[in-house]
């Protein structure tokens, strides 16, 4: 009777830390003041300020991430107000860099990161994705006023989907959209090398080329690859 009313205790007093914790993130996300102060204690000063700062990697990064699947040899640039996760079985390679620093970059079970990604969040993976050498998914857009430079502009969310086994060719780009509406890679769709994707991709279909185009789609009925319906009419 007594333990159970320990672990009860021990659960609440949990609970509470979390909701405390959530509560400070919150409300350092939500103070421009006080958020840029964290962001100079956790960054390097220019010209280096997209990495993090020695004690941040030795202390914060290095005992929790750097386990199995994720390569030495990467770059991890985490803060600690918004979430990196990695599944099971996931790997990151070598040269890989990932940013968390705009928003939550999450990978699910069994993801592949080909040598040289460079993953900038928001970015969501779902499970069996995989992303050949040097794939580059931006979560992120700078403004363009020409005013100032591009650094000193306020930069914006552009969340980025890859659903449940997409595969994506080496060297091919993904940037989010412009508006902020998440760019959604459907399930089961392939992309080829060096394109470039800015729009949203349907399921089971293979899209390639700068700004990348569908030139197959998965027919269930004859069991292959057919040219989408549009494409035939113009062919
Ligand atoms: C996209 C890909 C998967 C398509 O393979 P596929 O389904 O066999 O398709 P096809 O070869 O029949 O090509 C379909 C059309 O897209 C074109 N195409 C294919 N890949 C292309 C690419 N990367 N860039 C531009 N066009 C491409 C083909 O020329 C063809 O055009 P057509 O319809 O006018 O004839 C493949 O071409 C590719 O790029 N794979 C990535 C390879 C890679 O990165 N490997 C790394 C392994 S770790």
């Amino acid at each position: 009777m007594a333990r159970s009313r320990q672990t009860v205790q021990t659960i609440d007093s949990t609970t509470s830390s979390i909701v405390n914790f959530m509560r400070v993130k919150e409300w350092i996300k939500g103070n421009p003041t006080i958020k840029k102060i964290v962001l100079g204690i956790l960054f390097r000063r220019r010209p280096y300020q997209a990495k993090v700062r020695w004690y941040v990697w030795c202390f914060f990064i290095f005992p929790r991430y750097f386990r199995r699947g994720i390569s030495w040899r990467s770059r991890l640039d985490l803060v600690p107000f918004n979430q990196f996760s990695l599944g099971s079985y996931s790997r990151i390679e070598d040269s890989v860099i990932v940013n968390n620093g705009m928003g939550d970059v999450i990978i699910a079970d069994e993801v592949h990161t080909g040598v040289g990604c460079v993953l900038i969040g928001p970015i969501t993976l779902h499970k069996h994705v995989g992303l050949s050498q040097y794939v580059r998914i931006l979560g992120m857009h700078h403004g363009i006023d020409p005013d100032r430079p591009h650094h000193h502009h306020p930069s914006t969310k552009a969340p980025v989907i890859l659903e449940e086994d997409v595969f994506v060719g080496t060297g091919t780009v993904i940037m989010g959209k412009k508006n902020g509406e998440p760019l959604v890679l459907g399930k089961y769709c392939r992309i080829g090398a060096n394109s470039v994707v800015m729009d949203d991709i349907p399921p089971y279909s293979v899209a390639v080329g700068n700004p990348a185009k569908v030139v197959r789609v998965w027919n269930a009925t004859l069991q292959k690859w057919v040219k989408p319906p549009s494409r035939q009419a113009i062919l």
